[in-house]
């Protein structure tokens, strides 16, 4: 079955939504590389690259359902941040706004009977919980090490391995 008006609309939405998050992440990253950050750098321009994979997927799946594709106004992500915790939280921010959008696209599938929509804001749904988790411990452990430069360090040399947590 082809997809309603709506969902498409809502997945065009959410291609921007995707390319924000790209972009947000690359403003991000060249923010931890001016603090000499390197390892959360190289973990935010992964994350971008992320992003940018989401609205290709999508782009995807409009295009495999003859559904068609429009691209819309990105907007300037947040650039300057007073604390490391303060650029994690707009972090976390960003992956707990892309949930809301997703469930929303979800439910409206469901709503729609857009079978084939549900089934891929599904993945969309698992990848979410995912990164909303990793931000959040990256987040609860950056507060661990606190005042603690060589804490600090450590932990950006784990992303620079792209270890993670
Ligand atoms: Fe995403």
């Amino acid at each position: 079955m082809s997809l309603t008006q709506d969902v498409i609309d809502a997945i065009n939405d959410q291609i921007a939504n995707e390319m924000f998050g790209a972009y947000a992440y690359l403003a991000l990253s060249l923010w931890f590389d001016a603090q000499a950050l390197e390892g959360f750098a190289h973990w935010l321009g992964s994350q971008s690259a992320e992003e940018l994979q989401h609205a290709e997927k999508l782009i995807r799946f409009l295009r495999d359902h003859d559904a068609p594709v429009r691209y819309r106004s990105v907007s300037a992500p947040p650039q300057q941040f007073d604390s490391i915790e303060a650029a994690l939280q707009t972090v976390i921010e960003i992956e707990e706004r892309n949930t809301r959008q997703i469930h929303a696209i979800y439910h409206l599938a469901l709503e729609q009977a857009c079978h084939s929509a549900e089934v891929l804001m599904r993945w969309f749904i698992e990848q979410q919980a995912i990164e909303e988790k990793f931000a959040r411990q990256t987040m609860a452990r950056v507060k661990l090490a606190g005042d603690d430069r060589g804490a600090l360090l450590v932990l950006d040399q784990q992303f620079g391995r792209g270890e993670g947590l």
